[in-house]
């Protein structure tokens, strides 16, 4: 870890910028694999991630981690793995929630784009709606799935599932699906450029205005 990258994760430890410092446990700032890599973005710890202090540790970061060995990467050796939120969001039962549009923002643009300017990432992918959320606010996982997407002037998602979601959904073709989004990332990340000719622009309102053909990269990989 660099030393920039150690003094904001101690920042972010300690952070008390908003009201969910008041439900958490522990507050998850991520694993950080090498720069230029690739970072998978998630929306939130749930309980596990909050008792341990690790981002992914519940089911969903066993099935993340699977997917991540059968592509020949591991957490941290290769990737890094963050949220846009970096505390447990709570019912007032203590549940787990989904994160208010304002706590996305808020954290998202005081933590996660540290983070992300630090780490340079050559591939950002985001894990399910609401992270997809935060980088392109009307963007759909249902429409965006297996897709890079170009959200600024420089940087690129490429969006995919949720392991939630598919440990919901359970069947054969979403695994199937799920198992190609991850070859792409892994074909990606070892490109040398994306290639300008399928690159999709989305607006910060969702709206695409496609420069070329509106290919799903599956179809030039
Ligand atoms: N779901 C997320 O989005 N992030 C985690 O860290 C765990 C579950």
């Amino acid at each position: 870890m660099t030393n920039e990258l150690e003094i904001l994760t101690k920042e972010i430890l300690v952070c008390e910028e908003c009201h969910l410092k008041l439900g958490r446990t522990q507050v998850v700032p991520g694993i950080y694999g090498p720069q230029k890599s690739i970072c998978f973005v998630g929306e939130a710890p749930g309980y596990y991630e909050d008792q341990q202090g690790l981002p992914f540790v519940g089911k969903s970061g066993e099935l993340l981690d699977n997917m991540l060995k059968d592509t020949g990467l591991a957490r941290e050796k290769d990737v890094s793995i963050l949220n846009v939120i970096k505390c447990r969001p709570t019912t007032d039962n203590g549940q787990n929630r989904t994160p208010t549009d304002s706590e996305l923002r808020f954290c998202g643009e005081t933590w996660l784009h540290k983070q992300l300017s630090l780490l340079s990432p050559r591939l950002i992918v985001t894990l399910g709606g609401i992270a997809l959320k935060f980088f392109i606010p009307n963007g759909k996982v249902t429409q965006l799935a297996g897709q890079l997407v170009k959200f600024d002037e420089s940087n690129y998602v490429f969006v995919t599932y949720h392991p939630a979601y598919i440990l919901r959904k359970k069947t054969l073709e979403m695994m199937e699906e799920y198992n190609s989004h991850f070859e792409q990332i892994l074909s990606l990340y070892q490109k040398e450029t994306f290639d300008q000719e399928y690159e999709q622009v989305i607006g910060k309102d969702g709206q695409s205005s496609m420069k070329t053909n509106q290919k799903s990269l599956k179809d030039f990989l």
